[in-house]
């Protein structure tokens, strides 16, 4: 296929947006909010049960119509569309990226490359109800014929990041009688802390890796075989292991019977598969139904990406807010704050998400980039991060942008307490954006001295973000519109945002040094690495 590369910079809207920085230089926030009452109503948005308020984000009307002209320019529509479809966009892969095939409804057909993907979706999503149903049931025995208590999903990346993020999101809505552990480092203290308490009869793992080749995990799956064939035999293996993979072949030398096997396709990238049979740890925890419920969220935002007017598109305003920031405010960082203990995981799947997708310096024709890309993502929930890291946020010379998290109703009511939480978010926001000048700060009897160290900056760009409650669908409606914003940022930034070819190298490397620290290549490096595994082997 032929791929238009656009620099985005020539765009006469890019042209456009820098102007808008420029006049808007020294323009706070805080001017644009008490300039224009309605501004909370008309930067709100919502899809999908989730609100998406804007109106703390240092732009205005006409800057957020040059940004809706940008997509256009850059052809985020057309670029949409084909991902819909089934195109290959992922160029250096040659693939399609059809995630939000993961999540249509059954009686829907998509034929790509020949092939009915919805109809393998809902395949492999039946078999994986049955099997999640029997676990649940106690039908699904152990080799002993004990029931299956603890399951121990062991992947790393999108194999570990999704599951491990929508265990705990999850968890009022799970099974509670079956507990979940997810080891993904190949720390051997990873793996040895998860077994600890539990019984061999009574566990399984669910080796989840798309290539089934990843150093970590195969080590892992390796460690816990060991570890339960000592206890039960190599008979017991086929009960207590069941894969999540691509690759048949690997899945059955490891001795998993591939009927226990559940597939995906090359066209669901790894932080992109949470909801693929990547998700059985979550299916397992919640029932099929609930599950269900998840992939209802997914794609009622798929739908709204779709098929929303670019106006209130939010998934596309989002994603335009990243690219505002990024590149026309110079603000590296965006800290994702939410105010969910249930969404502890959050930030981290975050990570994975955006910065494996969009952390890449050139084009899809392999032309480098001018312009700044992917920024940096992360975060901790609120209130705790308020007593670590915020006064960076509130008083630093970094200005880092925030997305604000909020659940309204939670799902442990406890006296007032989600009431101090949401004040706290609603706080946050509030001064994180409009800050407190120096004669503010001196008219509330503050000693001179003190009035600089009390002033508060304000202007850090705020999107507040709020749901009703954190159940499975609005879990995954949520997943679904940063998936859809990462994409509007990679076209914008005309860069494939569904290859990680970045991470190759470690690994290669690192497989150099294994070994010959294992003796079984011996190798010498460069002079700084050779240093530091004579170091490592002093120490060891
Ligand atoms: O190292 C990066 C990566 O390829 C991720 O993109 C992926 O999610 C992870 O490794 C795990 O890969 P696999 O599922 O094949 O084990």
């Amino acid at each position: 296929m032929t791929h238009e590369i656009l620099d985005p910079t020539t765009t006469s809207a890019w042209r456009d947006l820098r102007e808008h920085a420029a006049r808007l230089a020294s323009t706070t926030i805080r001017d644009l909010v008490e300039a224009d009452a309605g501004r909370p109503d008309s930067f709100a948005l919502a899809a999908a049960g989730i609100s998406f308020d804007a109106s703390r984000q240092r732009l205005d009307d006409s800057t957020r119509t040059s940004l809706l002209d940008l997509a256009a320019e850059c052809g985020v529509f057309g670029r949409r569309d084909q991902m819909l479809a089934g195109v290959h966009i992922n160029v250096t892969e040659d693939r399609a990226v059809l995630h939000t095939a993961l999540r249509m409804p059954a009686a829907s057909t998509l034929v790509v490359d020949g092939v009915d993907v919805a109809a393998d979706v809902h395949e492999v999503l039946a078999r994986m109800g049955v099997f999640a149903e029997a676990v649940r049931s106690g039908e699904w025995r152990g080799a002993t014929g004990e029931r299956i208590s603890a399951v121990v999903n062991i992947g790393i990346g999108g194999s570990d990041l999704g599951p491990a993020m929508a265990h705990i999101a999850l968890e009022a809505f799970s099974q509670r009688d079956i507990s979940f552990h997810f080891v993904s480092n190949v720390d051997p203290t990873d793996m040895s802390e998860a077994l600890h308490a539990l019984d061999p009869a009574r566990t399984l793992f669910i080796v989840a890796s798309k290539t089934f080749t990843t150093l970590e995990t195969m080590t892992n799956a390796h460690a816990a075989r060991s570890w339960l064939v000592a206890t039960l035999g190599e008979d017991a293996v086929e009960r207590h292991f069941v894969a999540v993979s691509t690759n048949a072949e690997l899945v059955s030398a490891f001795g998993i019977d591939t009927a226990n096997m559940f597939g995906f396709w090359d066209w669901v990238g790894g932080r992109y598969s949470m909801d693929s049979s990547i998700g059985l740890s979550t299916m397992i925890a919640i029932g099929a139904e609930q599950y269900g419920q998840l992939l209802a969220g997914f794609h009622a935002m798929d739908v709204h990406f779709a098929t929303a007017p670019a106006s209130g598109n939010v998934p596309l305003l989002m994603g335009l807010l990243s690219v505002w920031n990024r590149n026309f405010l110079d603000i590296e960082t965006t800290a994702v704050l939410p105010y969910s203990q249930y969404l502890s995981r959050f930030p981290a799947y975050l990570q994975q998400l955006t910065m494996e997708s969009n952390g890449k310096s050139v084009r899809l024709d392999g032309t480098a980039v001018d312009y700044q890309t992917g920024g940096i993502f992360w975060g901790e929930p609120g209130t705790n991060g308020q007593h670590s890291f915020y006064q960076l946020l509130h008083q630093g010379t970094s200005t880092v942008a925030c997305d604000v998290i909020v659940v309204a109703r939670s799902e442990n009511p406890l006296t007032d307490q989600q009431d101090i939480l949401v004040a706290n978010a609603l706080s946050q926001a509030s001064v994180l954006s409009l800050g407190r000048t120096a004669a503010e700060v001196a008219a509330d009897g503050t000693a001179e001295a003190l009035v600089p160290h009390k002033v508060m900056p304000g202007n850090r760009p705020v999107s507040v973000l709020m749901v009703e409650r954190l159940d499975p669908f609005t879990l995954g409606a949520l997943v679904a519109l940063y998936e859809h914003s990462v994409f509007v940022q990679g076209v914008i930034w005309g860069i494939d945002s569904f290859d990680q070819w970045g991470v190759e190298l470690g690994k290669k490397v690192a497989m150099g040094i294994l070994g010959d620290l294992l003796g079984t290549q011996p190798a010498s490096f460069d002079a700084s690495t050779d240093a530091s595994i004579a170091r490592y082997r002093s120490l060891a």
